[in-house]
């Protein structure tokens, strides 16, 4: 509604707001991500799931570090991402955010993905595999968990 009636683009005479931005956006990139527990991931099985994420996997084509996300725009149709499009549909480009990768250990309860559909970091990786045919084999798979779970 509020997109359709072009608030988005309304500006007051004395325009308050853009000014400050520069300075916010400066802060939001400056803040750091929460690190991984001690003990929480596997660190050798995380080396080598770094490789499967570059490699195999094809993540970083999407993912690219070190934000995770993609310098630009970074936005995807559902058909990219073997989904529905229901949420997508309701924002005016109806299409999904490349999400940021990093503290993911830290909101691991309810789920990935806008509507939380995969329970576990592993359901994101099989779902990956197995609709985007990568043809990972169950060690890579693991592999990859415990990389997502470093970030
Ligand atoms: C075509 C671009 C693209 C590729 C390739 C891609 N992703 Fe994603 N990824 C996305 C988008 C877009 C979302 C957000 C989807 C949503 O919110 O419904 C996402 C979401 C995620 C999430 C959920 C994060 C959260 O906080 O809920 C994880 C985890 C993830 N991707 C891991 C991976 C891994 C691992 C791979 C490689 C196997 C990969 N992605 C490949 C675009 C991509």
């Amino acid at each position: 509604m509020a997109a359709q009636a072009g608030f988005g683009n309304a500006r007051s005479t004395t325009d308050l707001i853009s000014p400050k931005l520069p300075a916010l956006h400066f802060y939001q990139l400056a803040l750091l991500a929460p690190k991984p527990p001690d003990g929480s991931f596997d660190a050798a099985a995380a080396a080598r799931g770094q490789v499967v994420f570059n490699g195999a996997a094809k993540c970083s084509v999407c993912h690219v570090p070190p934000t995770f996300t993609e310098p630009g725009w970074n936005m995807h149709a559902a058909d990219e991402l073997k989904i529905d499009s229901f949420q997508a549909d309701r924002a005016p480009d109806k299409k999904y955010r490349t999400t940021p990768l990093r503290g993911l250990w830290a909101h691991a309860k309810g789920g990935f993905y806008h509507d939380g559909r995969y329970a576990t970091l592993s359901d994101v990786a099989s779902h990956y595999d197995a609709d985007m045919a990568l043809g990972l084999t169950g060690a890579q798979k693991s592999d990859l968990v415990e990389y997502l779970k470093s970030l």
